[in-house]
């Protein structure tokens, strides 16, 4: 097993640059320091590692010729999306070449026969989504950041979202990978496939890797057909047990929503004052967003009633429906903007637990109970149909001593009860960088060991998006 944290790499001089820029074209090499410091950061906390050069490939061979002249000379290499990241996978914290797959922004075929498509990991995953809706496909994996994440991306963490809760996450969708090795090889996985047994399945093992194992160069997805309506309940509740205790129960009625998000107060009010617009039941302790959809306006106006039966037993104080399309958007402009509104009020940790669903009213009155513990402000919000609670840790008014003696301790603590009560520390963010540290609580040293040994598999030299899931 190589020793992952003390190998020192190369530094780039001006001869590797120049190397690099007959390797691709020189118009896609960036050294200027204003440039290297955009590419230093993504959007978890306030990191910022700054390359020591960007590369912007155009084409499989030239990612293929930069690994292998990496590998080479010891040179570390993070691949790159949209940078909308929140465990730091794409920060190039060892220096080195960042290689921004920007350039890789083609949609290469829309299969409406086959219900698939084949991209470029550089694709914007709104505009892929919004191309699909104009055949009347979907491709359902939505992030919060789809109108600036890509699709390489997604994959690259295995993205989520609000309609995973009904139609799954990235790795559901994807049938097949082009990516290149650290040794700069071309390999295939997969294929156009609906079924495949052939051999271990190399493209799930990809998929979610955090571009530790290979650059993802084209992508094979499958789809489905575009559901014709969709409907929005908000919800409001004067407690957020009451809110949680409600998940559960609609399925447990019969009920699958599309997506069932949880949000407290305080996030709400912080989307409020970002987008300078007051939504309805904002002064309720918690809200649901809960949304059906289907083909058959009956059959979702039945979901609708059932759903209405459940939170009013548990304790609702008022259910508004969003039936137009204007009322439905603003419903999830809102949703979206609730990460970067949260994490403006002050320094930040957020973390990105997962727990069987009927457990969030454990998990979220732990979580408050350990921050409130520590004099730390937590505001909770999240894809709570999935059991995926986005637990925000702000320093807020905490003096600077108080929030450095606390803070790794009460993340360790939420951690160690989410693990308690059945669930992990990531469902969709990542460890990436920020997680390194605590993914023993979830993983075995066996487990982590086998990890270990794969990425050494694929990346013998560690050149590869090193400093990343491992400590
Ligand atoms: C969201 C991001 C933070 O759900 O995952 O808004
Ligand atoms: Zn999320």
């Amino acid at each position: 097993m190589t020793n992952m944290e003390s190998k020192s790499y190369s530094r780039i001089t001006g001869d590797l640059i120049s190397i690099l820029g007959q390797i691709i074209k020189p118009d896609n090499v960036l050294i200027d320091k204003d440039a290297l410091n955009v590419y230093g950061k993504d959007e978890t906390e306030d990191y910022n590692f700054p390359p020591d050069v960007v590369l912007k490939p155009e084409n499989t061979e030239e990612v293929s010729k930069i690994l292998k002249f990496a590998s080479e000379n010891n040179i570390p290499v993070t691949p790159r999306g949209g940078g909308t990241g929140l465990s730091g996978g794409a920060l190039p914290v060892h220096g080195g070449i960042c290689l921004s797959m920007e350039k890789f922004n083609k949609i290469i075929e829309i299969d409406e026969k086959n219900f698939q498509a084949v991209v470029q990991p550089g694709v914007i995953t709104q505009t892929f989504q919004e191309e699909l809706e104009k055949r009347n496909l979907f491709y359902p994996p939505d992030p919060a950041s789809r109108g600036s994440c890509h699709l390489g991306g997604n994959i690259a963490e295995c993205a989520g979202g609000p309609r995973a809760v009904k139609y799954g996450v990235t790795k559901d969708y994807v049938l097949g990978i082009e990516a290149v090795l650290p040794s700069g090889e071309i390999i295939n996985t997969g294929g156009r496939v609906l079924k495949n047994v052939s051999g271990y399945n190399l493209t799930q093992l990809i998929i979610g890797s955090e571009g530790t194992l290979a650059v993802i160069t084209k992508i094979i997805v499958r789809l489905i057909p575009l559901p014709k309506l969709r409907k929005v309940l908000l919800v409001a509740f004067d407690y957020l047990e009451d809110a949680v205790s409600a998940v559960a129960d609609i399925f447990q009625n019969g009920v699958t929503p599309s997506a069932l998000e949880f949000i407290e107060r305080s996030a709400i009010e912080a989307a409020e004052k970002k987008l300078v617009k007051i939504f309805p039941n904002s002064g309720a302790a918690a809200q649901l967003i809960i949304e059906v959809d289907g083909n058959y306006d009956d059959i979702l106006n039945k979901d609708i009633e059932t759903i209405a039966e459940v939170v009013e037993k548990h304790k609702a104080t008022n259910v508004l429906l969003a039936e137009d399309r204007q009322k439905v958007t603003d419903v999830w402009d809102m949703r979206r903007s609730i990460s970067e509104a949260v994490k403006s009020i002050s320094v930040y940790k957020e973390e990105d637990t997962v727990v069987p669903r009927a457990n969030l009213p454990q998990l979220v009155t732990g979580v408050k109970k350990i921050c409130g513990k520590y004099g730390i402000t937590s505001i909770c919000y999240g894809h709570a149909g999935d059991g995926n609670v986005h637990v925000n840790i702000l320093k807020d008014k905490l003096d600077d001593e108080t929030w450095e003696k606390h803070v790794e301790t009460a993340i360790r603590e939420i951690f160690e009860l989410t693990v308690s009560i059945g669930g992990t520390i990531s469902g969709e963010h990542g460890i990436g960088y920020s997680q390194r540290a605590y993914l023993p609580i979830a993983i075995s040293q066996v487990e982590l060991n086998l990890m270990k040994d794969i990425k050494n598999v694929f990346d013998p030299k560690n050149i590869l998006n090193p400093g990343k899931i491992f400590l």
